[in-house]
This record gives C-alpha cells, sequence and structure tokens, in this order.
C-alpha cells in the first residue's frame, strides 16, 4: 500500500486514481494523519500538493514519524516544500511562480537520486499550479529537475530514497507523469500490482464475513442502480440471505421499473430481496405540492417510514428463525469520492452528500453502516459488477435520483403526469440505446414541463404537456454538457414517435443549456 497524505490539493484523489490504474493499492488520508494510529505500514509515502505556504503559521505538516518509517517519500508541490521545510526551516522564500504548462530539464546524477525519472527523457512537459518556490536547498539535497523559472523543479536526497517535484505528476496535462509515479511506487518503493478486483472481491468478502459474523444480519436499501446492486451482490456473496435487500416502490420510478429491479436482483442475482409497493401512499402525500424541496422532503420522509416498517418486520421474523440472528447491520453504497469529501482535514463538509446516507436512517434505527464500496471509484464499481457477473445494461446504467420522476414533473406530481414522463422517458432511452448513444451519454431522461401547449390530434384541438428531452455528458456531473451528436432529423423522429404515442403530449422539446448555469435535473 501506498500512503497518499492530502494537504488540501485538488488534484489529490488523481494520485489515487494513478496508482490504482497501475493496480497499486494506495490509501489517502488528511495531512495530519498520526503514524503511530496506522493500522498497517506503508511501502511508500506521497505528500500531496496544497494551497498553503510551508512557513505560514496556521500551514499544515506532516507527522514527522513519517520519517522515522523508513521507506520512500514523494514531495509533490507543497510536498516538495514540506520536504525542504522539515530538512531546513530556513531555505524556502515565498515567491510566486507561474501557473500551467511548462518544461523540466533532468539533471542525471548517480545511483537511487535518478530512478524517478528512470526511462524518461530529459525534457518533459509538465504541469505546475500556483505556490511558492524554493530558493536553496537544504544541506544534503540535490536537484533533479529546473525549469527556466524554476531552479529547483525537481529535488531529492543525496543518501535517502527521499523525492520532491513541484510539477504535478498526477494531472493529465503532465503527459508522462504517470510514468514518475509508476518510477516511485513499483520502481522505487517496490509496491505490489496485485490490486485487481477478483482480489477485491475476495478480500472483501473476508472482511465482511469477519465483521458481521455468522449470526447477525444485514439490511440495506437497493434503487437498480449501479452502486446499490453492486453493493448488494456482494453482501449476497458474503452472507447469502442474511443480507436483506429492501425496494420501495414511490410511484416516481421509471415505468416498470419495480418488476424489472426484481427480475434482476432476485431471480437474476439470487439477492435476498423484498419490493413494497407504496406508490398510493407516496402519490397521496405529494398531491397538491409544486414545491421542489418539499417533494424531495416528503419522498425522502414517506421513505424512511416505510422502509423502517420493513425493517421491523423483517427484524421481527428473522428473530423466530434459528439460523440467523438480529439486524445489526446497515448496507451502504458509499463510494470513495464521498469519502473523500468527508475525510480532508479542512473539510468542505464533514458528511457524506445527504442523498446517499438515506436520511440518518442507520443511526435512528441503531445499526452500524456497513460500506464495501467505500474504496472504489465509479468506474471501479462497475468493474466490480461486471467480475461479480451483473449483466452490462445495469452496470452501465444512468444514474436516477432518488426523488425519481417527481422532481422531472415542474408543478404538482399527478398520476397522469407521472404516466406520461415515464412513456415519454422509456422512448427516449430505447431510441438513444437503439441508436447506441447510451453510454457516450452520462444522463439522459424525459421530464414535463408542467404548462400546457395547444396541439391538433384528428380534427380536435388538443391542450397538452411539453416533454422536455435531456441528454448530458459529464464525468463528475458537477459540470455538464448537452450532448450534441443527435441529428436535428434523428431528434425529430423521437420527438414524433413521443407525441403520438403517449397521449396527452402536445409538444416535445430538447435542452440544449450546459451546467452551470443549469443544472442537470429540471428542479
Ligand atoms: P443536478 O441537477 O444538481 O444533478 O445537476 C446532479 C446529479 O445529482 C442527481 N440529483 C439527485 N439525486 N436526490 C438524488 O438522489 C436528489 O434530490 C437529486 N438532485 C439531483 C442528478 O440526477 C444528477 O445525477
Amino acid at each position: 500500500t501506498i500512503l497518499v497524505l492530502d494537504f488540501g490539493s485538488q488534484y489529490t484523489h488523481l494520485i489515487t486514481r494513478r496508482l490504482r490504474e497501475l493496480n497499486v493499492y494506495s490509501e489517502m488520508l488528511p495531512c495530519t494523519q498520526k503514524i503511530a494510529d496506522l493500522a498497517w505500514k506503508p511501502k511508500g509515502v506521497i505528500l500531496s500538493g496544497g494551497p498553503y505556504s510551508v512557513y505560514a503559521e496556521d500551514a499544515p505538516h506532516v507527522d514527522p514519524a513519517v520519517f522515522d518509517l523508513n521507506v520512500p517519500i514523494l514531495g509533490i508541490c507543497y510536498g516538495l516544500q514540506e520536504l525542504a521545510w522539515h530538512f531546513g526551516k530556513n531555505v524556502a522564500a515565498g515567491e510566486k511562480r507561474e501557473y500551467g504548462r511548462t518544461n523540466v530539464q533532468v539533471t542525471r546524477h548517480n545511483g537511487h537520486i535518478d530512478h524517478l525519472f528512470d526511462g524518461l527523457e530529459d525534457g518533459l512537459e509538465v504541469w505546475m499550479s500556483h505556490g511558492d518556490k524554493l530558493s536553496k536547498l537544504p544541506d544534503n539535497w540535490v536537484t533533479t529537475a529546473t525549469t527556466s523559472n524554476a531552479p529547483y523543479a525537481g529535488i531529492a536526497h543525496s543518501s535517502k530514497p527521499y523525492y520532491g517535484i513541484q510539477f504535478h505528476p498526477e494531472v493529465t496535462h503532465t503527459p508522462m507523469g504517470k510514468y514518475v509515479i509508476k518510477n516511485f511506487a513499483v520502481g522505487i518503493c517496490k509496491a505490489q500490482q496485485n490490486w485487481t478486483m477478483g482480489a477485491f472481491v475476495d478480500k472483501e468478502i473476508a472482511r465482511i464475513r469477519g465483521l458481521v459474523g455468522d449470526k447477525a444480519q444485514v439490511i440495506g436499501a437497493v434503487s437498480g442502480g449501479v452502486d446499490s446492486t453492486v453493493a448488494a451482490k456482494l453482501m449476497q456473496k458474503a452472507i447469502g440471505d442474511r443480507f436483506h435487500a429492501v425496494m420501495v416502490d414511490n410511484g416516481v420510478l421509471r415505468l416498470n421499473e419495480a418488476i424489472e429491479v426484481e427480475q434482476n436482483l432476485r431471480e437474476g442475482l439470487g439477492i435476498n430481496l423484498t419490493v413494497i409497493d407504496a406508490s398510493k401512499l407516496f402519490l397521496g402525500r405529494l398531491a397538491g405540492v409544486s414545491d421542489p424541496e418539499k417533494k424531495r422532503k416528503i419522498i425522502g420522509n414517506t421513505f424512511i417510514d416505510i422502509f423502517q416498517d420493513e425493517a421491523k418486520r423483517i427484524a421481527a421474523a428473522a428473530e423466530n428463525t434459528e439460523r440467523a440472528g438480529k439486524i445489526e447491520w446497515f448496507l451502504q453504497g458509499t463510494l470513495y469520492p464521498d469519502v473523500i469529501e468527508s475525510i480532508s482535514f479542512k473539510g468542505p463538509s464533514a458528511t457524506i452528500k445527504t442523498h446517499h446516507n438515506v436520511g440518518g436512517l442507520p443511526e435512528k434505527m441503531d445499526l452500524k453502516l456497513i460500506e464495501p464500496l467505500r474504496e472504489l471509484f465509479k468506474d471501479e464499481v462497475r468493474a466490480l459488477g461486471t467480475e461479480m457477473g451483473i449483466p452490462d445494461d445495469l452496470v452501465w446504467r444512468h444514474p436516477f435520483p432518488g426523488p425519481g420522476i417527481a422532481i422531472r414533473i415542474i408543478g404538482e406530481v399527478t398520476p397522469d403526469r407521472v404516466r406520461i414522463a415515464q412513456e415519454a422517458d422509456k422512448i427516449w432511452i430505447s431510441e438513444i440505446k437503439e441508436a447506441e448513444y447510451y453510454r457516450a451519454i452520462s444522463q439522459a431522461y424525459a421530464a414535463v414541463l408542467g404548462v400546457k401547449a395547444v396541439a391538433v390530434v384528428g380534427d380536435q384541438r388538443l391542450h397538452g404537456e411539453i416533454i422536455h428531452l435531456r441528454a448530458v455528458q459529464t464525468t463528475d456531473f458537477m459540470t455538464a454538457d448537452a450532448f450534441e451528436d443527435f441529428s436535428l432529423k434523428w431528434l425529430k423522429r423521437v420527438s414524433g414517435r413521443i407525441a403520438n404515442e403517449v397521449s396527452g403530449v402536445a409538444r416535445v422539446v430538447y435542452e440544449t443549456t450546459s451546467k452551470p448555469p443549469a443544472t442537470i435535473e429540471l428542479e
């Protein structure tokens, strides 16, 4: 394992990414991590970049015990400053340097000092980002790279395996950066390249069995989305029917969603699943409500009510059987980016995004949390799903919001509008799949605008709904672009199908706004 200590750079998680791509396992912890509290010994440590100045009074510093581990250390950007500061407090000066692409010239020495740049050319295109620049080297350190502007773009200790680089090897703007990281992790630290999804499945199943024991039971909500399905399948593999998956049909799911999830998860994947049809209750509570935040609250609270009742029922049934014990755990499909967000020492937020943490249910029900996906990025979750035999259709599904179609109908959510949105969405998505755009698109849906327009159907004037089609491309869902590879001709044909086949539809429009300023969902 390579330990990545995060000093708050926006790129830190990319270091972990690059290591994972090398099949090297790594863990990222805040820079304030006490080395004595680590339960494992890293093969090497990377100090990330960060927005601070090492000699500022409130600057974060690494636990000096990191130098007693006797393992290689790589400091990137702020990490380089931190190394220099540790070895000679007065050597760094606060001069600003440039931001963006630049070229570094590698200086070769003899011996270990060169290993970071092994196999690379002497001139490298790299990405620099704001920070101070080093003005003088600490004793026993040498220069390993320079730029026209920075005499110490790369430094190394003359006898110990400590390296600093001012540029960011983890970003794609440093084309050879991944080889620098590989040289460090594999060449210098000798980290094993054995992080694969197959290895992960075995390790995680063993961890789950160890945690849960051979009697306790686990409950979890599933939505039909990739994260909850993969998490549920992993639990099923680890503890079989002692894992109880619950799906609540809230009446604002995609068309036939509950039936399809039931087939996929129970019959296809052998998961112990209960589906509860609570659509009437949800739609009843949503009647007359137009405010989007109120809709979200009603759906969230109703979900909690239903889920808790079901958990009690399952618990009561479980206590009457001899083979198993009490429900003690709550499964949550938290992913690594959510964990990163919550561990950062300066923390934008100390809590996991609320829609990942089903309304505080585990605390309310006094259950312990089990999070088998907490080390994984989204694409790793997909690879894990494929590894466990989950079909492609499910693994590559677009995300779907918890409040479902309710936030895709502007204004009141009536059963008829839900039907219209569901039927239009079915046609939209099946056409997108048919034309093989589905994988290139990150999220697509059909919504109901909630204002009416006129159409003429047969000889009749129809005052009908306007369907709003959206399809976006994004990598992180923070920014997004409208998908633009459809031809107008294709869009016209699909619009025609929706207007003709879905009763009550007068018009169809396609949205071209980006996020920002728009959001992906309508409200
Ligand atoms: P926005 O609309 O904010 O959406 O650009 C970004 C991503 O978040 C999803 N989203 C939600 N998911 N509950 C959820 O579970 C919500 O209330 C919610 N609002 C937005 C949205 O589908 C997109 O993937």
